[in-house]
Parts: structure tokens; C-alpha cells; sequence
């Protein structure tokens, strides 16, 4: 069916492993779009703890390989709710776009077994899903950048230049379990970077200390005192002082590094999740400054991801970066829990229609490819 548009269904999960975003969405043939409806799946307490043992790498095989499977069901399950909830049916969807679940991802290369290669895996098998909804669907987006070269990351820069355009220098600031950002302005071509933890070590800590899975709406961060002799330690993790293009995740800031900087950390649980909350503004401001102030100026900084709820977070960021607003996709009438699933939904009509989706000057691939593979 083609009135000029596609009915697309984005899914996504990021590195939080909180649970699946889902987003109903009309794609143009001009790349623009209108949100329909959005629907979030939490992952079952057993299923999260099971991903974040894979993510750690301390998965068999078979767990990886049934985790596959029960992921896709999931994903065809969120699908489902949504396509339910909206009144629309599966015929109306053309098709559906998911990032999956990534549990590995080492772009650079190793010597494996005598070849040298990159690598990543999204879990959440799209067979699986388009068996499940009867939909058309889209997937796999990573492996094909790091065929060509790239860093596989990050993607929503492709769908953050398509939304804001250049024409207003802004960086658009995701706070998801990792941190990153696309920096859009007339001055420089768009480039984009992972500025390190979002969620990712408030997550573990409020796990450790008060077993909640998150600082909601950062209350407790709020009821705590940033120690700022431990903030400067940790601000000396080399990772934030590397030039882009970089990315990172679970790879680094996972458990074991939670742990090992817990080490220094003040007794007061409340100032714990404070200074670490403050880690995730600190280097936000202190990464603007290093890598983006010096290519342009900007006018604005428009966050999103579940981060852009934390009151605490976006409050340090307002506090640090002083005049220059901070505004949340909101005030762009775009809903900032469903923009990272919004974005897949245009990378997937891109793929549907062989349309090339990467932008090479952020993930360092040679070339643009149409990435993303296909069970219909
Ligand atoms: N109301 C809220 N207050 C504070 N933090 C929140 C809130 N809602 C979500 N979050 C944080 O956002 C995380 C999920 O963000 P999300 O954008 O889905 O990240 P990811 O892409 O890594 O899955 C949660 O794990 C939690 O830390
Ligand atoms: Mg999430």
C-alpha cells in the first residue's frame, strides 16, 4: 500500500536493558514523519538480569541462542500491544523497524582466529518477530556499517539530521544508559559521539543500595550531596578525554567498573547516587567543551532518553551550561521517550526502500550502505 506513506512500527532497546520502546508512526515519502502512538514493554526482572549477564559477557552459548528467541517474542509482544492498543490492524503496518537488544559490540578489529574483524550482536531475532505479528520486519542495522568499515554507532544522528535539520546549531543530547550526542549546525558537518555513562552507573547503584532499578525523577539524587573530591577521580577515566569519533557501553562502564570506583566512595548512599548523577552532567558539559565549542557555537541543546526525566541530571546540565537552553524533545512536540524508536522506524523505511541510512562521517564507515536486513 503507498498513499504517499508507510505505516511503520520503530522498536528499540538500548543499553539501560530497562525494556522495549515501541512507536507507531507515518513515514512520507519526503522522510518526514508523524507520531501515532507509543507503547513500552518493561522487560520481565528475569529476562533484564539475564541480558545484563549476557552484556557482561558471562552468557553460554545456548543462553544467547534461546535469549535470541525469547527476546523476539517479546519484541513481537510490545508490537502487538501497540498495534492492539492504536485499534489499527497487523494489514495496516507496513512494515516494522527493530534495533533488538544489543549484547556485543566490538566494532574495532581482533585477530580472530587468523582474520581480522569487528563485530557486534543484536539479540531479538526478526524472523521470530515477523512470525509473531504477521509483519514485515527490518533489522540487524549494525552489522552492515561495520562490514563497510564502520563503528556500527552511533545511527540516530541519520534520523536527528532528517528531525532538526542544520540550519540552527544544536546539539541533541540522549541520556539512555550511555550518554551521546549529534552535533547539527550550519558551521561543521554533523558529527556525534558517545560522552560516556547516561543511566548506566546511577542504574547499578540504586540497584546495590536501594534495590529500585532507577532514580525516579532523581529523587534521591536530589536528597544527596555531590562529593567533588570523588567526582574529580572519576572524572579521570581516560575514556572522556579521547577526541571523537568514539563510542562506548557495557564493554566499559559495566559492573566491574561500577564496582571498582565504588571503592572511593563516600558512605552516604544518597551523596553516592548524587555524585554519580553528576558524573553523567559533568561530562556531558566537560565533552561540549572539549570536542563541540571549539567546531561551533550552539544555540540550543535539546535532550532525550529516559535521562531527560531525571530532575536532578538535567537541572546540573541547566546549572553548568548557564545561557545556553536546554529544551527536551518535548518542546518539539516529539515525545522523548519514543525518539530513539522513531528513529529506527526511519532507518527501516530507508533499508525497505534501498535507501543508504549511515552517515560515514560518524560511524567512520568508507562508504554509504543501505544498512539493515529483511524477513518478511
Ligand atoms: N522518570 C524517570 N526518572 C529518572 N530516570 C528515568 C526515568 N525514566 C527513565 N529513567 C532512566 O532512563 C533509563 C532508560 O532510558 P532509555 O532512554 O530507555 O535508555 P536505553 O536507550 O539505554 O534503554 C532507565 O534505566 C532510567 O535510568
Ligand atoms: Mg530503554
Amino acid at each position: 500500500m503507498n498513499n504517499g506513506y508507510k505505516t511503520a512500527i520503530g522498536m528499540m532497546s538500548g543499553t539501560s536493558a530497562d525494556g522495549i520502546d515501541a512507536c507507531l508512526v507515518k513515514i512520507y515519502d519526503d522522510l518526514k514523519f508523524e507520531f501515532i502512538a507509543g507503547h513500552a514493554l518493561d522487560y520481565p526482572e528475569e529476562i533484564r538480569e539475564k541480558l545484563l549477564n549476557i552484556a557482561n559477557n558471562n552468557g553460554k552459548t545456548e543462553d544467547i541462542c534461546y535469549m535470541d528467541f525469547a527476546v523476539g517474542k517479546l519484541f513481537a509482544k510490545c508490537a502487538n500491544e501497540l498495534i492492539e492498543k492504536t485499534g489499527i490492524s497487523q494489514s495496516g503496518v507496513d512494515f516494522i523497524a527493530s534495533h533488538g537488544q544489543t549484547v556485543f559490540h566490538h566494532p574495532t578489529p581482533v585477530n580472530c582466529a587468523g582474520i581480522s574483524t569487528g563485530s557486534t550482536l543484536q539479540i531479538g531475532n526478526i524472523s521470530v518477530i515477523a512470525e509473531n505479528t504477521g509483519v514485515t520486519t527490518v533489522g540487524n542495522f549494525r552489522t552492515r556499517d561495520i562490514a563497510a568499515g564502520g563503528q556500527g554507532a552511533p545511527l540516530v544522528p541519520f534520523a536527528d539530521e532528517l528531525i532538526f535539520g542544520r540550519k540552527i546549531p544544536r546539539c541533541i543530547q540522549n541520556i539512555g544508559g550511555i550518554a551521546n550526542v549529534t552535533v547539527l549546525s550550519p558551521e561543521c558537518k554533523t558529527f556525534a559521539f558517545d560522552t560516556g555513562p547516561g543511566n548506566m552507573l546511577i542504574d547499578y547503584c540504586m540497584k546495590k543500595y536501594f534495590d529500585i532499578p532507577y532514580d525516579k525523577d532523581g529523587r534521591i539524587a536530589c536528597s544527596g550531596v555531590i562529593d567533588e573530591d570523588w567526582l574529580e577521580m572519576l572524572l579521570k577515566e581516560p575514556y572522556y578525554a579521547l577526541n571523537p569519533p568514539k563510542t562506548t557501553g557495557r564493554e566499559l562502564f559495566n559492573d566491574l567498573y561500577a564496582e571498582r570506583i565504588l571503592q572511593n566512595a563516600p558512605l552516604n548512599k544518597c551523596d553516592i547516587i548524587a555524585t554519580i548523577s553528576a558524573l553523567s552532567a559533568k561530562t556531558i558539559f566537560d565533552a561540549y567543551n572539549r570536542f563541540v565549542l571549539p567546531k561551533t557555537g550552539i544555540k540550543e541543546i535539546v535532550i532525550g532518553g529516559g535521562g531527560a526525566y531525571n530532575k536532578f541530571l538535567t537541572g546540573l546540565l541547566k546549572k553548568y551550561f548557564g545561557h545556553i537552553p536546554v529544551k527536551t524533545h518535548a518542546d518539539f512536540n516529539i515525545n522523548d521517550k519514543f525518539k530513539e524508536a522513531i528513529s529506527f522506524a526511519l532507518l527501516g523505511y530507508c533499508t525497505i526502500n534501498k535507501i543508504p541510512n549511515n552517515l560515514p562521517i560518524c560511524t567512520g564507515a568508507a562508504k554509504r550502505v543501505a544498512m539493515g536486513e529483511i524477513a518478511y
